[in-house]
């Protein structure tokens, strides 16, 4: 049984304030993970919200599995693969108490790692790498931490700070989380492949990240 609280409330609106939020980087990140990812691969979107990479993973021809704790996220996932013509699995569950058949090729997890506190962060990158094959792909966009000039670093901790400000007050998120992913990444038996920093802007403040890693064995 889980005890964070769901982002069932958020379900109808997310997408939508998350590309306003990011000038439409949180999708294109999301979308510039279609290169990793080959057709009838076993993918799982894990944390996978409203689902608008899923899908598009999907239309590829992989073979999607969808998970969230919130059952109108994976409600409203499920909704737009039917709209779409497509199949998928669909998961209600908390990913600690998840346990596939059969491990993935692929797992996207984005935007998901800062929904954990920092204690429970390293153990919920644990359990979803351990739902690779050896040799599968980790996907991963999020907020990183501050990194660069001071004035750079300033303005993470406001920008970050005023959406997770919004998320920390319904429950969803602790407050303003900074997390580097390579120790944890390390830890779960994982090797960076690729690491990029991505801004708002041309020349702007890094604002957030994208990490593909390998299971290694
Ligand atoms: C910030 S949203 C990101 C959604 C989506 N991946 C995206 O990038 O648009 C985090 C998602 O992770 C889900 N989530 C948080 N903790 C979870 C857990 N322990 N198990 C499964 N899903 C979880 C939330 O319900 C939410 O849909």
């Amino acid at each position: 049984m889980s005890e964070q609280p769901t982002f069932d409330r958020v379900a109808s609106v997310y997408e939508r304030l998350a590309n306003f939020w990011s000038l439409g980087k949180v999708g294109q990140m999301k979308r510039s993970q279609l290169a990793y990812l080959g057709a009838e691969e076993r993918v799982l979107y894990v944390g996978v919200g409203p689902g608008d990479d899923a899908l598009a993973a999907a239309a590829l021809g992989a073979d999607v599995t969808c998970l969230d704790l919130s059952p109108k996220m994976v409600d409203g996932v499920r909704r737009r693969f039917e709209a779409e013509g497509f199949s998928g699995a669909f998961v209600v569950s908390d990913l600690f108490d998840y346990e596939p058949e059969r491990p993935f090729d692929v797992v996207a997890a984005n935007f998901l790692f800062g929904c954990f506190s920092d204690d429970r962060r390293g153990a919920a990158v644990a359990k979803v790498a351990g739902f690779l094959r050896p040799g599968g792909r980790l996907l991963v966009a999020d907020t990183g931490e501050p990194r660069g000039s001071v004035p750079a670093r300033a303005f993470w901790y406001v920008y970050h700070g005023l959406a997770y400000g919004f998320s920390a007050i319904q429950g969803l998120t602790p407050w303003l989380p900074r997390f580097d992913l390579a120790p944890d990444l390390a830890a779960a038996g994982c090797s960076i492949d690729e690491r990029r920093f991505v801004r708002l802007w041309p020349r702007g403040p890094i604002a957030f990240e994208t990490i593909v890693a390998v299971r290694d064995g």
